[in-house]
């Protein structure tokens, strides 16, 4: 039998993941409640929001705003996404714990989503990531279609090491191997982890899994057989990414949460109050939470 780690840390990236593709306009004032209430439902990462062109994603314009009304609370990481120098220059100073640069393993994807080669994103990355390390703010990779791209199909696990090596060349201190459609299933994505394991160890390597084909669950339990306990997932399963038609969101909070606990792995989250959570962003949205468990016990409850 597996050995399966004892303790899971999970980075809720609702904030910024989970609306930056919402059709209608989220109030700064609602992003700062949710991620409110993920604190204290005992989430101790959060992506908050992220630093790019207002004309690329306008769902994040109000990144400043988000970040300026956060009552941080101690020990909580809050993290954002930085695409460039300019993005870097306007989030150091709402001072986040911790700053995501995000390649792609696939060319016709990195093209589509930050308007550039993968050669020229390292290019574009590596002053950020050293003005960050030097400012002591925490660095992370954010590494899209490991598995595979809505515009090449199935990407290869060299590819995907490709990635990991430039990351790790410019100082990047840990990466997460996203699933941005939700194609890959446990083996393919036990390859893209390979792959990066061969740059970055165990405790740099985290998985970041869409829900698109309902693989997300799976694919994090062949995760856990690798000793991988980083995870991403998304309250409510809120989200997509723009540059990825069709890709729903990532797995949610409350679906992980409920199988890490039900195999007796911790991770300091309080489920009911991770639920309730999710329920304060679905009424604001007006539907359900995309979350099985979520909807199981709001059923159990209401009976
Ligand atoms: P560009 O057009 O190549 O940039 O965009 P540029 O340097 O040529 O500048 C063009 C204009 O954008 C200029 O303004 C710049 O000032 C401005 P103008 O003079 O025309 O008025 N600009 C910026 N404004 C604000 N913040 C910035 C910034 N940079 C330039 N940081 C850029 C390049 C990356 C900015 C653009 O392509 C962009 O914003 N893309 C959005 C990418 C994005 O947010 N995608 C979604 C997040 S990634 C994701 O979801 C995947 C992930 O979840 C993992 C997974 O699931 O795969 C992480
Ligand atoms: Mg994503």
């Amino acid at each position: 039998m597996a050995r399966y780690p004892q303790r899971v840390q999970l980075i809720d990236v609702g904030p910024r993941d989970g609306l930056q593709n919402e059709k209608s306009p989220v109030p700064a004032a609602v992003k700062i409640e949710l991620t409110h209430r993920l604190q204290d439902a005992g989430l101790t990462e959060i992506e908050v929001t992220s630093f790019v062109s207002p004309k690329w994603v306008p769902q994040m314009g109000d990144n400043a705003e988000v970040m300026a009304g956060l009552a941080r609370k101690a020990g909580v990481r809050y993290s954002v996404l930085t695409p460039n120098m300019k993005g870097y220059e306007a989030a150091v100073a709402s001072q986040p714990d911790e700053i995501v640069v995000f390649g792609a393993a696939s060319e016709a994807f990195s093209q589509r989503n930050i308007n550039c080669s993968i050669a020229e994103s390292i290019e574009r990355f590596a002053p950020v990531v050293e003005a960050a390390k030097a400012a002591g703010i925490a660095v992370r990779g954010a590494m899209s279609c490991t598995v595979g791209c809505p515009y090449e199909g199935e990407i290869a696990p060299s590819r995907v090491a490709y990635l990991a090596e430039l990351m790790k060349g410019i100082g990047v201190e840990r990466v997460d191997v996203a699933d941005t459609i939700g194609v890959g299933t446990p083996i393919k994505v036990q390859k893209a982890l390979e792959a990066t394991l061969q740059y970055f160890n165990l405790d740099q390597v985290s998985g970041h899994f869409h829900d698109t084909y309902g693989q997300a669950l799976p694919n994090t339990l062949a995760s856990l057989e690798l000793g991988i306990w980083n995870f991403q997932s998304s309250i409510a399963g809120l989200g997509g990414c723009p540059y990825a038609k069709g890709a729903t969101g990532n797995v949610a909070t409350e679906d992980l949460v409920y199988m890490l606990h039900g195999m007796g792995i911790e991770t300091g989250i309080d489920l009911d109050k991770l639920v309730d959570a999710g329920i304060y962003i679905s009424d604001f949205l007006q539907r359900k939470p995309n979350s099985r468990v979520a909807v199981a016990l709001m059923n159990k409850r209401a009976g």
